[in-house]
């Protein structure tokens, strides 16, 4: 690989993108504190594990500083789906990136033109939304969502570091959701409200759906797997409503398969 990714964030999907791009390269991932520094290592080690080829997961340092991020060449934001955090991260990504070095968010529902513009002056034209789905591993799709100003080799060099993950890039419009979110979060959704009003079993909602249009997972067992705190920020910023239930799982710290417990619950 061309590029030298240096990550920030420690959740499901900078642990992710750090454990598939370490099959191509060295990789950074920055995490904030001592203590997400040690669950990300712990999640990279587990995700690289699960993988059949040899991969070593020492090609991923976890750092704590953010200036230890220097040396990359592409830096990817990855923290939670609020625009205030997400830019003041960006921000100081940017004051420790080298002049050539692009700027990416995985953000999954944020403006990623809104994004660039409040990061600062000039950074449209080497900013890029690299959206990667939940298990960043196993899920192929990247969405690439490019704001106006981004120049020429921005573009190219998004799309040749996708291919060079092994991933296919889908060029998308800078909507709310974009495409798969947009299109997914309302079904998602509307079966925790079918849920509700037929009085069925969770599996059993789930096992119909699985069965009879053979998707890997029903709905309510795939938000519990992005996680009913994150699918809660998406459907807010694409205007999907929330059924009280998820809220209330969410306030009792109910977040799906990460606690184990959500919609259904874990062993
Ligand atoms: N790499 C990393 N983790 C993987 C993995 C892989 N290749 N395959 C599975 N996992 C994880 C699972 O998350 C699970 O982890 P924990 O139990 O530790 O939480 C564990 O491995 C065991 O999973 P399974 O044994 O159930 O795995 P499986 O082989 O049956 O396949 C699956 C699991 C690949 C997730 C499959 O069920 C699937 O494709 N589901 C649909 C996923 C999907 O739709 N993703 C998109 C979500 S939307 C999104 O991501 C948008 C967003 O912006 C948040």
């Amino acid at each position: 690989m061309n590029e030298h990714l240096g990550i920030a964030g420690s959740g499901a999907i900078a642990c992710g993108l750090a454990a598939t791009a370490a099959r191509h390269g060295d990789v950074l991932l920055w995490a904030r504190s001592a203590a997400s520094a040690e669950r990300a290592r712990a999640t990279v080690d587990k995700v690289v594990g699960r993988f059949k080829d040899d991969v070593d997961p020492a090609r991923v340092t976890v750092v704590t500083a953010l200036e230890d991020l220097a040396p990359a060449t592409v830096l990817v934001e990855a923290i939670s789906e609020d625009h205030g955090m997400k830019v003041e991260l960006l921000q100081k990504l940017a004051a420790v990136a080298g002049p050539d070095a692009l700027l990416a968010t995985t953000t999954s529902s944020l403006s990623v033109e809104g994004l660039a513009r409040d990061t600062g002056d000039g950074i449209a034209e080497r900013f890029v939304g690299l959206h990667v789905f939940n298990p960043v591993p196993a899920m192929e799709l990247v969405e690439l969502v490019f704001p106006a100003a981004a120049g020429p080799a921005a573009r190219d060099r998004a799309r040749a570091l996708c291919e060079a993950l092994g991933k296919t890039a889908v060029e998308v419009p800078d909507t709310p959701g974009f495409v798969v979110n947009r299109l997914l979060f309302p079904y998602l959704f509307d079966a925790v409200r079918f849920l509700d009003s037929s009085g069925m079993e969770a599996k059993d909602v789930d096992r119909c759906m699985v069965l009879g249009t053979g998707q890997p997972m029903g709905p309510l067992a795939l938000l519990d797997f992005v996680g009913l705190d994150v699918s809660t920020a998406i459907a807010e910023e694409i205007g999907v409503e929330v059924p009280e239930r998820v809220r209330t799982l969410v306030a009792d710290g109910a977040l799906g398969r990460k606690t184990k417990r959500g919609l259904l619950t874990y062993g």
